[in-house]
């Protein structure tokens, strides 16, 4: 299979760069590799006596950075970041300088139309990062209830009109099964009113972001790791997250402030500039959040 370049653009470069504070010969984790652009510039600041382990669930994000990057003091491995105390055990590793958690999908997992992440596409509603684990989102939507679909989509979507869009999923999915990521939207479109606004989302970007998140069960994950990842920290090590919404930035913030082994180095979270959004829309939701190893 080939893979196609990377069209993800790192979000806030230079932010996480000056956060971690890198220096040659550290060692630094990569938890969110993607298109591998934080990686590169992690490789950089580490040089060749350094290494950067960069970790995805997403075996083909691994695949295409271990591809683009070769040459560079990387080693990639497929799998949850939540994995890093085993992973830095089997590289014999005891604890890290850095770690960087970049959250959320990339801008290739959302091109990628067989992924269904886009909600023009004609694929399959699938929505894992990985499509080796757990079932895709048109399963989810088939099985479930009227009432745990909109206790879902109200959670992880924090949409207001979740019982609305439930109840039409349940009326319609005998007749018409929704399978792809365009029927979805149309049928969430029809249910939620056109937000106003110099530039409104679409009103189906909650519902997706919910199942995404159940899915992959991305809060879980983020949670467990929350509290695993502060140990893997030399003392002095710094961990740099970066979040796209509430529901990733809460638990990130509390943990920053209520773990004993770290210390808050931003006491506000920082957000791109607005040069930044202007070139890199994507950006523009991004929280970035830092704490030191005491
Ligand atoms: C926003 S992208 C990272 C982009 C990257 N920083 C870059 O510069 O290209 C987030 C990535 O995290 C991965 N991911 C999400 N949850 C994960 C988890 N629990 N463990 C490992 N990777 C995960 C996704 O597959 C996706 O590739």
């Amino acid at each position: 299979m080939t893979i196609a370049p990377t069209q993800h653009v790192p979000v806030m470069p230079a932010e996480v760069i000056h956060w971690l504070a890198l220096r040659p010969g550290s060692t630094v984790v990569d938890c969110t590799l993607g298109g591998g652009g934080h990686t590169r510039l992690l490789a950089e600041q580490v040089g060749p006596d350094g290494l950067v382990i960069g970790i995805d669930r997403d075996p083909v994000a691994v695949e295409r950075v271990a591809e683009t990057l070769r040459g560079l003091p990387i080693k990639v491995v497929a799998s949850n970041y939540s994995d890093l105390p085993e992973i830095l055990e089997q590289l014999e590793i005891e604890a890290v300088d850095g770690i960087l958690l970049d959250l959320g999908l990339s801008s290739d997992q959302l091109a990628d139309p067989e992924r269904g992440f886009s909600f023009e596409s004609d694929g399959p509603l699938d929505l894992r990062f990985n499509t080796e684990e757990g079932k895709p989102a048109w399963k989810l939507i088939e099985r479930l209830g009227a009432e745990d679909l909109a206790d879902m989509i109200y959670a992880y979507g924090e949409e207001r009109f979740s019982r609305r869009i439930a109840r039409k999923i349940v009326e319609q999915r005998h007749a018409n099964p929704i399978r792809t990521s365009r029927d979805l939207a149309r049928l969430v479109r029809s249910c939620v009113p056109r937000a106003k606004g110099r530039a409104p989302i679409d009103p189906a970007t909650r519902t997706f972001q919910a199942l995404r998140i159940a899915v992959n069960e991305e809060l879980k994950w983020l949670d467990v790791s929350l509290a695993r990842l502060p140990g893997c920290l030399k003392v002095g090590g710094r961990i740099v997250a970066i979040s796209f919404h509430s529901l990733e930035d809460r638990p990130v913030k509390t943990t920053f402030v209520q773990d004993q082994r770290l210390r808050v180095l931003t006491p506000k979270p920082l957000r791109p500039s607005d040069e930044e959004v202007q070139r890199n829309p994507r950006s523009r939701s991004a929280k970035l959040r830092a704490a030191e190893r005491v």
